[in-house]
């Protein structure tokens, strides 16, 4: 299936312009519009962002200096002061706004919620105090272990409202994973629930955290908020942890907004890369602020009328940018589902749609892929006249998916806006801005204003049209990532050095291959370091590999990924035993639920194949380009003359 994919972008020359009256009433209204913004931000990029900054966000003061770039080290807004809440809650309070709908949350059993401005606010204030009395003050961590419901949304703004960096930990990942970000970051506090609904069941989470911080695993750890959520009962240690309804009860709704530094800390995201353990993305205050608030207002064009959803978890960036801060921002109506599309209800999606009359939908590729195998009369049974935008993220879109989307849900008249971002970059980098920009099935076509793009060979030349290479950018951005948690070197040599600095000119490279076309238009072609995005997750192979080794089992392991037509890639696990237990569906389970114990469902290999030897080169590296070909039942018989011991290939390929 890449093959045909790839095959089927290279030859992708449809265009869908946006129509005249779409463009007419949106935020940037035309190619031109998108042209003199670009050229605006490029002439000037300081100049340009700090216009924005002081017309769109409220500061309790204003910034020195726009710009502080000593590479790879960026500082927004220096010396300005503000809090994100603020611009999320109180300023909307003084305007129409305050009794608008600022939380629209439907839970997955069928009870919903809506939380306008005044409420949202009034329950930020309240557990904000709440966290105070807990001992958490300014400068703290706190990790959010959570299912989607909206107190997800207000554990993260409290906060913020208190300058406590947050550390979102998705409630998928496990308990052994949940330490090591609590560990790392030194957490003070943990906000989680009891559990949460997932695929109709209950999914705990209480538990894990009990697991994670046992035996004083965690030690950094003082406090943890539960909320009740499943009832499923749990067990809570007395001194330690608190239920959120019994302390909101005594909770004060007055806290003002901490006074924060541009560039203080407002959070911590984990992501895999190709090597060591996960690393915490920092992302600070004024920068982030602002670059999601605009490219979320630009590019989803968001109106006040507008009732926006994007399906993501609060869980990875997208749920941090666009479910909670950048909608909060603009004073949009955000939806917060916590379900998925299940076989007792796979319409559950459009019912949502339909019922709260959503206009702009956002979602992934493989949501995509499987609303697709799951048939069009779910879709075509539900009023969806309602949308006028939609969205996609997290890996390519294959052009089969991306006409689906544009005829099925959006009976041909939504454009198709394709964000390409990263944890790492806080907001979108390359993006259609709907009325400006027409479309090309495929294409996350071009970068917002303010973003350098490039595309560019190992030395950091410029590749020509069409001709592939690195994507990268070439000047800093104010919601760009500022450090590794605790690890500036790993910083610096993960992200700046890939592609070493040309002089002054330095190159942001995360990890994508792409290419540019005769149009200007990025064509964004995946990942081409050892990292896996297996349903828009975005996981290390390296990281599975540790999990596997842990098991008494394995001596060795190499991880690499095969096509799947709905998650996109699926994991497939190279595994050498050693010891005497037998290799067979027995171990194969095992060692799957291994997997899923260590990190997390997300993480569990599709296949496991035990072997006997692993290819490698005569510096004895894996070759994984191989291993990928084994996997996708590819011809392996060509180009091995690096390999150390050509005996490997046939015995690997009687491999079970
Ligand atoms: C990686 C980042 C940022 C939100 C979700 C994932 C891939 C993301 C696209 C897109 C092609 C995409 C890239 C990127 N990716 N969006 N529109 N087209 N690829 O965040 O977990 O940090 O993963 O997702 O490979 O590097 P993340």
């Amino acid at each position: 299936m890449a093959e045909k994919n790839i095959e089927s972008v290279l030859h992708e020359d449809r265009l869908f312009p946006p129509a005249p009256e779409f463009s007419q009433a949106a935020h940037v209204k035309g190619a031109e519009h998108y042209e003199a913004l670009y050229d605006e931000a490029k002439a000037d990029p300081a100049a340009f962002w700090a216009k924005l900054a002081g017309t769109e966000l409220d500061w309790f003061k204003e910034w020195d200096q726009v710009l502080d770039w000593q590479p790879p080290n960026a500082k927004w807004f220096v010396g300005g002061q503000m809090n994100i809440t603020y611009n999320c809650l109180d300023r909307h309070l003084k305007t129409w706004r305050k009794n608008k709908a600022a939380i629209i949350w439907e839970g997955e059993p069928g009870d919903s919620c809506t939380l306008t401005y005044a409420q949202l606010h009034r329950e930020v204030c309240q557990v904000a105090n709440m966290l105070k009395g807990l001992g958490v003050g300014k400068g703290d961590r706190v990790a959010i272990y959570m299912p989607m419901v909206p107190e997800a949304a207000i554990a993260m703004l409290a906060c913020a409202r208190i300058g406590a960096p947050h550390s979102v930990v998705f409630g998928g990942f496990s308990a052994e994973a949940l330490r090591d970000r609590l560990n790392d970051a030194q957490c003070k506090a943990v906000i989680t629930a009891d559990g949460g609904f997932r695929k109709d069941k209950v999914v705990p989470l209480k538990p894990q955290v009990d697991a994670a911080i046992a035996d004083n695993a965690a030690p950094s750890v003082e406090s943890v908020l539960v909320v009740e959520r499943t009832k499923q009962g749990v067990t809570m240690e007395s001194g330690r942890d608190h239920w959120w309804h019994e302390l909101k009860k005594e909770a004060s709704a007055d806290c003002p907004p901490e006074p924060m530094d541009s560039e203080d800390m407002l959070f911590v995201l984990y992501t895999s890369g190709s090597t060591g353990k996960p690393k915490g993305v920092v992302h600070t205050t004024a920068g982030y602020n602002l670059y999601t608030h605009m490219t979320l207002k630009w590019a989803f064009d968001i109106q006040d009328t507008d009732v926006y959803w994007c399906t993501a978890d609060v869980g990875w960036i997208t749920g941090h940018s666009y479910i909670v801060y950048g909608p909060l921002s603009n004073g949009a109506t955000t939806v917060m589902y916590e379900g998925a599309p299940r076989p007792s209800n796979p319409g559950c999606f459009w019912d949502v749609v339909e019922k709260y009359g959503v206009t702009i939908f956002y979602t992934a590729p493989t949501a995509i892929r499987a609303f697709i195998k799951m048939g069009d009369e779910h879709p075509n049974s539900r009023d969806l006249s309602s949308l006028r935008i939609l969205g996609t993220v997290g890996e390519p879109i294959n052009p089969e998916a991306w006409i689906w989307y544009h005829r099925v849900i959006g009976a041909e008249k939504c454009p198709i806006v394709d964000t390409w971002w990263q944890t790492e970059t806080g907001g979108f980098m390359l993006t259609p801005l709907p009325g400006a920009i027409a479309t090309k099935p495929g294409s996350a076509t071009k970068p917002f204003p303010g973003i350098i793009a490039d595309i560019v060979d190992a030395e950091g030349n410029p590749v020509g049209d069409n001709e592939g290479g690195y994507l990268v950018i070439k000047h800093p951005w104010p919601s760009m990532i500022r450090n590794v948690y605790g690890d500036s070197d790993r910083f610096r040599k993960t992200y700046w050095e890939g592609i070493p600095p040309k002089g002054d000119q330095h190159f942001y490279f995360a990890g994508d291959g792409a290419r540019r076309d005769q149009d200007g238009y990025f064509w964004v072609m995946g990942r081409v370091d050892d990292v896996v995005n297996v349903s828009g997750h975005r996981l290390g192979t390296m990281e599975i590999e540790s999990a596997l080794v842990s098991h008494p089992a394995v001596a060795e392991a190499a991880v690499v990924s095969k096509p799947d037509e709905v998650k996109g890639e699926e994991i497939v696990a190279f595994v050498i035993l050693e010891g005497s237990e037998p290799a067979g569906d027995e171990l194969s389970a095992t060692l799957k639920k291994h997997v899923g114990k260590e990190i997390g469902a997300i993480a569990r290999p599709g296949e496991i194949r035990f072997t006997d030897a692993l290819p490698k080169t005569r510096s004895g590296k894996i070759m994984r380009r191989l291993l990928r070909n084994l996997a996708s039942g590819q011809d392996i018989s060509g180009d091995t003359s690096t390999l150390e011991d050509r005996t490997v290939l046939d015995r690997l390929r009687a491999s079970s």
